[in-house]
């Protein structure tokens, strides 16, 4: 069975897909992790983010692993963990970027459809996970919060204070903007998915919704 949770950046879709992994008994695949860390890449190497070839060639040779701790998942390329490098200002202000570019995106899918393969039961999160990747899910979700609130929730996830909120949901809106403007794979609502707007639910709440649908 596949799930795929939409959303944009801070909308809860991490958390969820995570919670409802460990209810379902399934993989966890992480999406975003796999563009950040071609872009981790790209930055260690000094790779112009705007060079096609050079990209193609990271993500083309570029292994990525997932791995359960007690923690949470953890993120390794090619071996060496990387679970906090892909989720610095740094990533975060090139990774829309990189996505963006279709060599890149047509690499980290087939990746997607490879690990999907191996296991009986997987949520799926990211932006195109119900629309381009997994089209034929058998469930699809796409989740949304108001850009204050995943402000908020970014702030409280990475240990930035309070007063950093307001910068941060603009930096949100602005990787939204750029998600959903490009050509390709942009971030929509996949045809066939439902939409829940969780401003004013909290996690458990988000996920006694998304188990109604699949009862
Ligand atoms: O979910 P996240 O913030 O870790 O995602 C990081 C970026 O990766 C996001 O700004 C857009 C890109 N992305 C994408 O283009 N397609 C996906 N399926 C997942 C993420």
């Amino acid at each position: 069975m596949i799930i795929t949770l939409d959303g944009p950046a801070g909308s809860g879709k991490s958390t969820t897909a995570r919670a409802l992994a460990k209810k379902l008994g399934g993989v966890y695949l992480d999406t975003g992790a796999m563009y950040r860390s071609v872009t981790l890449v790209a930055l260690e190497s000094g790779v112009n983010i705007g060079d096609a070839a050079k990209l193609d060639t990271i993500a083309r040779t570029i292994v990525i692993d997932f791995q359960e701790s007690t923690n949470g998942q953890k993120v390794f390329v090619n071996g060496r963990d990387i679970t906090a490098a892909i989720r610095t200002p740094e990533v975060d202000a090139n990774v829309s970027t990189v996505s963006a570019h279709p060599c890149v995106r047509e690499k980290m899918v087939a990746q997607q459809r490879n690990i999907a393969k191996k296991h009986k039961t997987v949520i799926v999160e990211g932006r195109d996970t119900g629309s381009v990747v997994f089209p034929n899910a058998d469930h699809k979700f796409f989740l949304s919060a108001n850009p204050a609130e995943r402000g908020k929730r970014r702030a409280l996830q990475t240990g930035q204070a309070a007063d950093k909120v307001q910068d941060i949901a603009k930096q949100i809106v602005e990787r939204d903007s750029k998600d959903s403007s490009r050509s390709i794979s942009p971030l929509v609502v996949p045809i066939g998915a439902v939409e829940i707007d969780n401003s004013h639910l909290n996690l458990d709440e988000t996920l006694h919704k998304i188990l109604q649908f699949l009862a």
